[in-house]
């Protein structure tokens, strides 16, 4: 098994997975000395195409944990788009300090489904995209030592493999339930329907945020209409330059309040190989 690329993979509408991915399949392109190409996995239009690779690839594949699974409004992309043809994978979740659950799980389960061969997989922290005090800054200095040494390994792992390893094992269920938000009296809230609001004094209707939506919801002409699926994935709150994209749901608020009263405490990475 000969490998010649190294590809980083990534859906990251708040740039903690992008960099993540990208600092592990940088360490490895370098390690063993092979060129290294990146597939952004995040806007419409680059989730609409094909993406083929083969038995000499070592394919970085990254998302992050939504309700403590993969997102569910990209998981069809991941199990259409992706096409495996016997390259090697290393699926990364990112999460925002809480709990991957069965996000890993169910990444690794996909790509073994898509043609991949899994061969490591980590679990890391990144900023929390809903607070910045979860996950605060993360991916940092500490984590990016972390996976240099987790690259480091992988290589050594894959550079005299002779056959095709049995599928990684990580913690979770590919099909567990998925994570009920809580608001700070502890119980379920929902904020399904919640929708970016905009500060028309602040925004120029520039139409970046639009240009950035995963979802292709907001509406080019006029961003102050949400006509399309929000995932809240914050993509448009944490990118625009002018701070003029709000969440006001009182359910989502209160459940931001409680993560930030529960779950502040720095969690660490988690690698398997
Ligand atoms: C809709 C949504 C749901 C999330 N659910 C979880 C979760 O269940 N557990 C957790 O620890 N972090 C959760 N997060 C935090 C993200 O996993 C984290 O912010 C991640 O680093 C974002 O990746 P990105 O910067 O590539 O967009 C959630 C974030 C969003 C937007």
């Amino acid at each position: 098994m000969k490998l010649e690329r190294i590809f980083a993979v990534y859906f990251s509408p708040t740039g903690t997975t992008d960099k993540t991915v990208n600092t592990l399949a940088e360490a490895l392109a370098g390690k063993l000395d092979l060129p290294l190409e990146r597939r952004s996995f995040t806007k419409p239009v680059e989730r609409e195409k094909d993406y083929h690779f083969t038995d000499a690839d070592l394919v970085v594949v990254g998302t992050p944990t939504y309700a403590g699974r993969v997102p569910n409004k990209i998981l069809p992309d991941f199990c259409s788009r992706l096409h495996g043809g016997g390259a090697l994978a290393v699926p990364v979740v990112l999460f925002g300090n809480r709990n991957y659950d069965h996000s890993l799980a169910e990444l690794c389960a996909v790509l073994e489904a898509d043609g991949f061969h899994t061969v490591a997989a980590g679990a890391f922290v990144g900023r929390h995209a809903f607070t910045d005090r979860l996950g605060e800054g993360r991916p940092d200095w500490d984590d990016r030592r972390e996976l240099t040494s987790f690259a480091d390994k992988i290589a050594d792992k894959v550079k005299d493999l002779t056959e095709i390893p049995e599928p990684i094992q990580v913690p979770g269920d590919p099909a567990g339930a998925y994570y009920t938000p809580k608001g700070r009296d502890g119980a379920p809230v929902q904020f399904l329907k919640a929708k970016p609001k905009t500060n028309l004094t602040k925004c120029t209707n520039c139409g970046a945020c639009a240009r950035l939506c995963p979802m292709g919801a907001i509406d080019p002409k006029n961003v102050a209409l949400v006509p399309g699926t929000c995932i809240k994935c914050q993509g448009c709150v944490r990118k625009c330059t002018k701070h003029a994209k709000y969440f006001d749901d009182p359910a989502f608020l209160s459940h931001v309040a409680m993560l930030e009263e529960n779950f502040t405490e720095p969690k660490k990475n988690e690698v398997f190989l």
